[in-house]
């Protein structure tokens, strides 16, 4: 009996998963189905479908996220279809109030990278939503998606600190970060939690606690954003 075409369907089923798992549909990609390479454009587009729609038409504005974006794109090695993959490179840490444009410069980076051609591999996820993956619960298996976050390529880590920090959220974070510093995975994180040259209550080292803040400060470059709050309207300044 013949098995060819039994085997193709089966590997198209395999890719369609693979597809899905990063927001894309097999269907809608008939560039992939002709199997032509596809150009950064293409990665763009489905990239910007996993984007929050508020950040879709981000840009990485800020001079430092524009130069680490290049620096990441330099250290990529060949990846599929030639294009550069995310390699291992250092991190940023977005620091500023709230509004000051902190995830809007981290989504920013990502769809640079995208259009500098740099295959796409990344996960996001904020502060709160790892703790409460973490917690233990009745359905789902937290700890296979602590270890695709942890692993993955390139993580946008949003919003360091919130919520509060308990020993298990500590111990949480500790364990992402000092894997991605020890492996010098990028990362973009963020945090509305001062970074001053002195300890103060409620800055990064007293809430995410000395551990955590050591791997951070040796993994990254603090880039501190500034002005005021842009959600609040212009005429309600
Ligand atoms: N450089 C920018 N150009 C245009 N809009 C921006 C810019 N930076 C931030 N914004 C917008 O301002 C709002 C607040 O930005 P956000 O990144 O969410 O702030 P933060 O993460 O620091 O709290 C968002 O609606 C965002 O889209
Ligand atoms: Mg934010």
């Amino acid at each position: 009996m013949d098995r060819e075409p039994q085997r193709a369907a089966g590997l198209m089923a395999k890719m369609a998963t693979i597809l899905r798992t990063r927001g894309m549909d097999l269907r809608t990609l008939p560039e992939l189905a002709d199997d032509r390479a596809y150009l950064p454009q293409d990665a763009l587009d489905a990239a910007e479908r996993r984007i929050p729609y508020l950040f879709r038409e981000a840009e990485a504005t800020h001079p430092d996220v524009a130069a680490w974006t290049r620096r990441v794109a330099d250290a990529g090695r060949p990846g599929i279809q030639g294009r550069p993959g995310i390699h291992h490179a250092p991190s940023i840490l977005l620091i500023g109030p709230t509004g000051t444009g902190k995830t809007y410069q981290a989504y920013g980076a990502v769809r640079a990278l995208l259009a500098m051609g740099v295959r796409l591999s990344w996960r996001e996820t904020t502060s709160a939503e790892l703790h409460a993956m973490m917690r233990p619960r009745q359905t789902g298996d937290g700890e296979r998606e602590f270890e695709l976050l942890k692993r993955a390529p390139l993580l946008l880590l949003d919003d360091l600190g919130v919520g509060g920090v308990t020993p298990f959220t500590e111990q949480v974070t500790y364990r992402l970060i000092d894997y991605r510093y020890r492996e010098m995975l990028p990362t973009i994180m963020t945090s509305n939690l001062p970074v001053g040259p002195r300890p103060m209550p409620g800055d990064l080292r007293d809430v995410l606690g000395d551990r955590v803040t050591s791997r951070l400060r040796q993994m990254s470059t603090v880039i501190p954003l500034d002005g005021s709050d842009r959600r609040v309207a212009p005429a309600a300044r």
